[in-house]
């Protein structure tokens, strides 16, 4: 029988790869998207069609959902569902406590009270290391700096009890940056890309950015959706960093995207401190060691390869006025 999955954040840019990966192996996949005013399936209509409706489910971290889990008894769970963006935490950071630490004990709890058998993954970040100077690895201590960060090191921790305590499959996947052509519009790689193929396209004249010399390390969302995958199939749950173990500075983003399209940066890009948070965390760079050695995980999608895509894709979407996350 097919291997079942429950996916919470099934329309975001992880969900749909991941969603993608696990039927390519088989699986029953199930997920949960939140009722919108607007269409926000942009990214899945390529793989559930009309008449896979029954897959997709609405649904919330703050309401719970113990019944789809009743109904779908999945054998894996993976909490891809947040309010993800660093910044906004700044604006909305109760409502990110509650969703993205609070909610996961609400997920946990249920598939506890259900008894369960499930396996859990959640979503955490490298946000959590927040300070810390890099590289940082599973040892690393942990600085949280933002209510996003600070929320999702609670939903961390709670992980780690609910596997401690009851024994649950949990597993924490501490994912460094990752990016790709179906990233959010409002992350700092995909506004730059957005913005210089506008430029270059004669569609608006600037780009206004934050703090440009925050560094990061940059995979492809492709390839850290398999490595998650990888992490439920191992024979005891546990945490993992998933990262290039490469950083990039947004500065040599912005200039690597501007040559590319032969554009002189400095004349387009303005710094703005409205852009910029409360509390920066300048530099994150992954130690991904255990995972590629314990479970044979490396990232196949190099940086180049990773902006060029990105690149080549906003240049269809804004030439043909698509909608965006057009490539497959
Ligand atoms: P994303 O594109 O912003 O997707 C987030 C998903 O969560 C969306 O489907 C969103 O639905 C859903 N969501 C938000 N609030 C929700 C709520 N209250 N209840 C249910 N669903 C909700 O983010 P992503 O890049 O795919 O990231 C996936 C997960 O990995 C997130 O938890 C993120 O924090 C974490 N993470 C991401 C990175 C990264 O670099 N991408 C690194 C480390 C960890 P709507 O479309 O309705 O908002
Ligand atoms: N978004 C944004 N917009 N960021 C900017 C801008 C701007 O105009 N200008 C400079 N930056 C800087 C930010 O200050 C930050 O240092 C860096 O670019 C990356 O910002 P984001 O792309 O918003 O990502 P993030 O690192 O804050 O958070 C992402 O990665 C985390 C993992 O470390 C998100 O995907 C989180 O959900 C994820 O957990």
């Amino acid at each position: 029988m097919a291997k079942k999955a429950l996916i919470l954040g099934l329309n975001g840019q992880d969900g749909s790869y991941l969603s993608e990966l696990l039927l390519s192996k088989g699986y029953e996949v199930h997920g949960v998207i939140r009722r919108s005013s607007v269409i926000n399936t942009e990214r899945i209509d390529h793989i559930f069609k009309p008449e896979d409706k029954r897959y997709i489910h609405y649904g919330d971290l703050q309401e719970g959902i113990e019944h789809l889990l009743f109904d779908i008894k999945p054998d894996e769970v993976y909490n891809l569902a947040a309010m993800s963006h660093v910044r906004v935490s700044f604006e909305v950071p109760i409502y990110t406590g509650l969703v993205n630490g609070v909610g996961v004990t609400r997920l946990l709890e249920a598939i506890r009270k259900l008894r369960m058998k499930c396996k859990f993954y959640q979503a955490s970040s490298s946000e959590m290391y927040g300070t810390t100077k890099p590289p940082q690895d599973e040892n690393t201590i942990f600085n949280p700096v933002s209510p996003y960060g600070c929320a999702k090191l609670y939903a961390y921790h709670i992980t780690r009890a609910y596997r401690t305590g009851y024994g649950m499959f949990a597993c924490n996947g501490i994912l460094f940056n990752h990016e790709s052509e179906r990233r959010g519009e409002r992350f700092v790689t995909r506004k730059i890309v957005k913005g210089a193929v506008r430029i270059r396209l004669g569609l608006q004249d600037n780009l206004y950015l934050g703090n440009l010399s925050a560094l990061r390390d940059w995979g492809h969302s492709k390839d850290y959706m398999r490595a998650i995958w990888m992490i439920m199939q191992h024979d005891k749950p546990d945490d993992w960093v998933v990262s290039t173990g490469e950083y990039h500075s947004v500065k040599e983003f912005v200039i690597k995207v501007f040559d590319y399209l032969n554009l002189d940066w400095k004349r387009h890009v303005i710094t703005d401190k409205g852009w910029e948070r409360p509390n920066e965390v300048p530099a994150l760079l992954g130690n991904s060691k255990k995972i590629r050695k314990e479970l044979g995980w490396k990232p196949e999608i190099s940086f180049d390869e990773l902006v060029k895509g990105m690149i080549e894709n906003d240049i269809k979407v804004e030439r043909n006025g698509l909608k965006n996350n057009t490539r497959r």
